[in-house]
């Protein structure tokens, strides 16, 4: 039998010739160092795995944390601080809807009296809507005819199961030309249009405070338009 070839598994001249032997070949104190890590390496410096794999890790680490930073829609807060300015957010969100050629679908989250229906209202009005705005906390849906388009609003706190949505008309909804706002707008995940934005409403002393987050091209147009005005 041949013992270890020169050559092919000695460590000086090439690979060790079993992976078994590479602990030993490198285990000699002349190569120990300390990576930059700071740890103590017994890999000739050159080959310094541990510090490779650490640095790939670190390098991943960096892209899930850039690739979940774009994933983070863009947001934008805007205090109010009394009704009217709730409506002035109305009655902006209005005039963006009525220059956008296509649909635009809103959530409007936020707790209970947070100023949903309220802004929705507004919104409303600033479309050319003189009648009554009820809140759709019974109906469900209330769908209005205004400025040549259909507008939705939605209120989905009392919904039993998001299958309900097909009965109450979601299927007429035409997201690329009808506009939305939804209000609690989880309890109907998977029946619902995808949601261009979403405006929270918060309690914030002495009123409420909203956060504007798009999640597409046309929320993106709403964001800016509002970023634009206050
Ligand atoms: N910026 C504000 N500051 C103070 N009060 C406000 C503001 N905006 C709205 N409100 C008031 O909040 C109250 C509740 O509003 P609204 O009914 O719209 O709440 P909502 O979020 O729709 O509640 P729900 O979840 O029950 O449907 C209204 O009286 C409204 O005038
Ligand atoms: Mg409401």
């Amino acid at each position: 039998m041949h013992g270890r070839q020169s050559g092919h598994g000695g460590r000086r001249h090439g690979r060790p010739a079993h992976r078994r032997d590479r602990g030993v070949a490198w285990a000699g104190a002349g190569h120990r160092h300390r990576c930059r890590h700071g740890r103590l390496c017994p890999r000739p410096r050159g080959r310094c795995r541990r510090r490779c794999r650490r640095s790939a890790r670190s390098a991943a680490d960096g892209s899930a944390r850039l690739a979940a930073a774009l994933r983070q829609p863009r947001t934008h807060v805007i205090d109010l601080p009394d009704p009217d300015a709730t409506a002035t957010l109305g009655a902006r969100i209005g005039a963006v809807l009525a220059r956008s050629e296509g649909g635009m679908a809103i959530a409007l989250s936020g707790e209970l009296g947070a100023g949903k229906t309220a802004l929705a209202r507004a919104v409303l009005r600033a479309l050319g809507h003189t009648g009554a705005v009820a809140s759709p906390s019974y109906t469900l849906v209330e769908p209005y005819a205004v400025a040549g388009r259909m507008f939705h609003h939605l209120d989905l706190y009392r919904l039993g199961d998001p299958e309900e949505l097909e009965f109450l008309g979601i299927r007429e909804i035409d997201p690329a030309r009808d506009w939305l706002c939804v209000e609690w707008a989880d309890r109907g995940a998977g029946f619902l249009p995808s949601m261009d934005a979403t405006i929270e409403l918060q309690y914030h002393e002495p009123g409420r405070r909203a956060r504007v987050s798009a999640h597409s091209a046309a929320g993106e147009r709403l964001l800016a338009a509002l970023e634009n005005a206050t």
